[in-house]
């Protein structure tokens, strides 16, 4: 039996075309961007995610010479949010970066291992979110949950 996975998602040219609440969220994750500690990689990344109550959290990537003991942005964001707000449900995700590391036009895409703690966090809080993802051109594409990003996840 062949089966298929197709995911919808909404693409915009700039992010400034996204709705009020999304642009604030863009701007969020850009300002915390620049609290990216990236001597290895000089590659830079800020996600901030809106939740239930309002509260905007953010993260950026911290890297640390022993390599892999560093983390991506997503997942200081993600777990922030899990240690200072349990029951506070995410809403929407952002992600931005800066860099040479991938071209301009390229929309930051979360790695595989950021997929699987946000494919975690949406079981966990029960009711899927919006995730934004924006290259350094200011293209942006959304999606409406984070299973769309990583379909047969381990566990979940
Ligand atoms: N990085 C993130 O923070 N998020 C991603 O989605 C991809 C990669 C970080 C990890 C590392 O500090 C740098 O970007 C280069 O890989």
């Amino acid at each position: 039996m062949k089966k298929s996975f197709s995911v919808e998602y909404n693409q915009f040219n700039h992010w400034s075309e996204l709705e009020k609440a999304d642009q604030s969220l863009v701007e969020s994750a850009n300002e915390v961007m620049e609290n990216a500690y990236a001597p290895y990689s000089k590659f830079s990344v800020g996600a901030a995610a809106i939740l239930s109550n309002g509260e905007i959290v953010k993260g950026s990537n911290q890297e640390n010479i022993a390599y892999p003991s560093g983390l991506c942005a997503e997942r200081v964001a993600l777990f922030y949010a899990g240690a200072n707000f349990p029951n506070e449900a995410i809403k929407t995700l952002c992600i931005v970066a800066k860099g040479d590391l991938v071209p301009k036009e390229t929309i930051l895409s979360p790695c595989g291992s950021c997929r699987q703690v946000m494919v975690e966090s949406e079981k966990r809080q029960n009711k899927p979110y919006r995730i934004i993802l924006v290259s350094q051109n200011g293209s942006a594409i959304v999606f409406n949950s984070a299973v769309d990003l990583l379909p047969l996840a381990f566990g979940v």
